[in-house]
């Protein structure tokens, strides 16, 4: 599948969002990261589902969206027709079959081409995953306990990356997604490890974002795994 990177905007200027997103779109990055928090899942807020949308307005970049909230499935229909992955948190889901039949249910009936993934904290055991081959696209590993950029990646999870590589390893074509604290120095471990999707946001809006992503995208391309 190679390797995917992605954008999380928190961390460039809100003050113009256009100009942060045009800036990016400069730059060669596969897809934007958006992180929706509620202040109640996690100790922070940014920004909701209006938001959303009108990001969609102004980029034709492809949209994976990070819900960080409470009873995510109030935002999912909101939103779903406008972007392109949704990533709900498996610790706030009591019945996820369900969960995730509905938002199949509601991508289907609107003809829709939405990948669906389920982000785990760095505490979560990964092991309920293999109850889930064959219902989602995507495991979203969070390397930094949720609700803050600029954190520190938590060496630990290392060995929960390569843990749900095994998992889904005869799964096809599920990505392995990485969120928190990577940079320059950590991502080559991070994608040696088995990750294939890699969620960035300080190290990409430090300074220049189009210098930024080819410094990664170079790291990338030279990776043997
Ligand atoms: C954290 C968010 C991440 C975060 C990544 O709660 O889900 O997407 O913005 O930011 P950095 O790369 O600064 O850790
Ligand atoms: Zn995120």
């Amino acid at each position: 599948m190679g390797i995917k990177l992605s954008a999380s905007i928190i961390a460039g200027d809100f003050y113009n969002l256009e100009k942060l997103i045009k800036e990016t779109e400069k730059s060669d990055i596969d897809y934007l990261h958006l992180d929706v928090m509620d202040g109640n899942f996690v100790p922070n807020i940014t920004f909701g589902t209006s938001i959303v949308k009108k990001i969609k307005n102004i980029t034709k970049l492809p949209l994976d969206v990070h819900l960080m909230v409470n009873n995510p499935e109030i935002y999912i229909e909101e939103i779903i027709e406008y972007i392109n992955m949704i990533n709900f948190h498996i610790e706030v889901i009591k019945f996820p079959f369900r969960f995730i039949e509905n938002i199949k249910n509601i991508i289907y009936s609107k003809n829709l081409d939405v990948k669906v993934g389920v982000a785990v904290n760095p505490v979560t055991d990964v092991g309920f995953l293999k109850y889930l081959k064959g219902y989602i696209d995507n495991v979203l590993v969070m390397t930094v306990d949720p609700g803050f950029f600029g954190q520190k990646f938590i060496e630990n999870m290392l060995f929960k990356i390569s843990l749900v590589k095994e998992i889904i390893k005869d799964w096809g074509d599920v990505f392995i997604s990485v969120d928190g604290g990577v940079n320059d120095e950590n991502i080559e471990k991070i994608i040696k490890a088995g990750a294939n999707y890699i969620v960035i946001s300080s190290f990409l809006y430090k300074g220049n974002i189009i210098q930024n992503v080819e410094k990664i995208k170079r790291i990338i391309n030279k990776i043997k795994y």
